[in-house]
């Protein structure tokens, strides 16, 4: 299973909570399909390459990459503030083809809080639905019950430079989720925030979207907030799509080097030649459980490394003996780096027991690893 916990689980699927606006509305109602889009800027830059994505109504789905993979853009183009150089888009089963930003039913977050600096909190959020000429006691009823819920209530009639960073930002994503847009867009809107502020505000953005039963499509670079958050997850690298699924498949059977990699710590080995389910490696036989057509490396999460003393009895296949050469000791896990055979290997383990770590630098030990936690994947 994977090892990081699913933040999108334990908070459920929004049952517990007030029926979503969504439901009332037709199955297409908050759906975003992207047919084949690309984006070349003037200078050439080719920053979004034929993606095609379908993300489903009420729907966490997170585009996760490296600087300058496309991600921006790709928002950019789903709110309406590029244009296509090819490919179509969809929201809620219209095309977009020359709608403007203002009438398509999306509102985006971005990583700076773009706050009114002369309205005060309350009036930031209501906003919005001034404009839309929603009257002022409908308008003060809704305002109340936003910032109840995002808990910026006692804030309500500082100006914005009287908030910290945090609440800035909650006043952000309270200013667009009170116009309960069809869609969702959040662009890196956590980054800026220390870890456990950032932790708490995945929480409360997480339960709201469940509530309200948007479509959220959420822009990242960190790997652990797209595991924790989404449903399903995109991986780009250069303008195009590498993988896409549920965050735990990806992250369980990653594709490629690079998309394994990006989700986390991996050891990864060179597919040297293969015979059934054996594969040889330079870190020896590797027995697999699933063998993919193109098989050119072989991937192990440092999880799934299995230690233990020489005295203990082997298990036949893929038994190895390693010596430790470095421990980091990380709280809740501790991180060995292992040596097989003059081969780098990396294992984690949960310090369940008492004192600091359970294997010390320079001692040798039992390593064994499961056929069916070796990945084989392509490039
Ligand atoms: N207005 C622009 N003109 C030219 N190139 C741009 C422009 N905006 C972004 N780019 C380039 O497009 C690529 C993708 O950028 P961006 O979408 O901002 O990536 P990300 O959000 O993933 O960091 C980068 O190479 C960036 O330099
Ligand atoms: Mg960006």
């Amino acid at each position: 299973m994977n090892a990081i916990p699913r933040l999108a689980q334990a908070i459920g699927d929004g049952k517990d909570f007030a029926k979503p606006a969504a439901e009332i509305h037709d199955a297409q109602h908050g759906k975003v399909h992207l047919q084949d889009v690309s984006k070349v800027f003037a200078d050439g830059t080719v920053a979004v390459d034929r993606v095609n994505l379908e993300v489903e109504p009420g729907e966490f789905f997170t585009l996760l990459g490296p600087s300058g993979c496309g991600k921006t853009t790709l928002l950019r183009i789903i709110a309406g503030f590029e244009d296509l150089n090819g490919g179509a888009i969809f929201i809620s089963g219209r095309s977009m083809l020359g709608v403007p930003p203002h009438a398509r039913n999306v509102n985006t977050v971005f990583q700076s809080y773009a706050l009114f600096p002369q309205l005060n909190v309350a009036e930031n959020i209501a906003f919005g639905l001034r404009m839309r000429g929603v009257k002022t006691v409908e308008r003060r009823r809704r305002c109340q019950d936003m910032m109840v819920s995002m808990q910026i209530d006692v804030f309500a009639k500082r100006m914005p430079h009287q908030l910290s960073g945090g609440q800035r930002q909650r006043v952000a994503l309270a200013r667009a989720l009170i116009n309960e847009p069809e869609v969702v867009l959040l662009d890196e809107p956590l980054s800026a925030l220390d870890a456990k502020l950032r932790q708490e505000l995945q929480v409360e953005l997480l339960r709201m979207q469940k509530r309200l039963g948007m479509t959220f499509i959420f822009v990242t670079h960190d790997q652990h907030e797209a595991l924790v958050m989404s449903d399903r997850i995109a991986v780009m690298d250069k303008g195009l799509v590498r993988q896409m699924g549920r965050v735990d498949d990806v992250y369980e059977r990653p594709r490629d080097v690079f998309v394994a990699e990006f989700l986390g710590l991996s050891n990864i080995f060179r597919v040297q030649s293969k015979q059934g389910a054996d594969v040889s490696t330079s870190l020896g036989m590797l027995r697999l459980s699933h063998t993919p057509e193109t098989l050119q490396h072989v991937m192990v999460r440092p999880e799934k490394v299995l230690l233990s003393s020489l005295e203990e009895k082997g298990r036949g296949i893929n038994d190895f003996h390693g010596l430790v050469r470095e421990v980091l000791y990380m709280g809740a896990t501790s991180q060995y780096g292992l040596e097989i055979d003059g081969y780098p290997l990396v294992a984690t383990i949960s310090n369940t027991q008492n004192g600091r770590t359970r294997y010390r630098v320079g001692e040798r030990l039992r390593v064994h690893i499961e056929p069916a936690s070796i990945v084989g994947m392509g490039g």
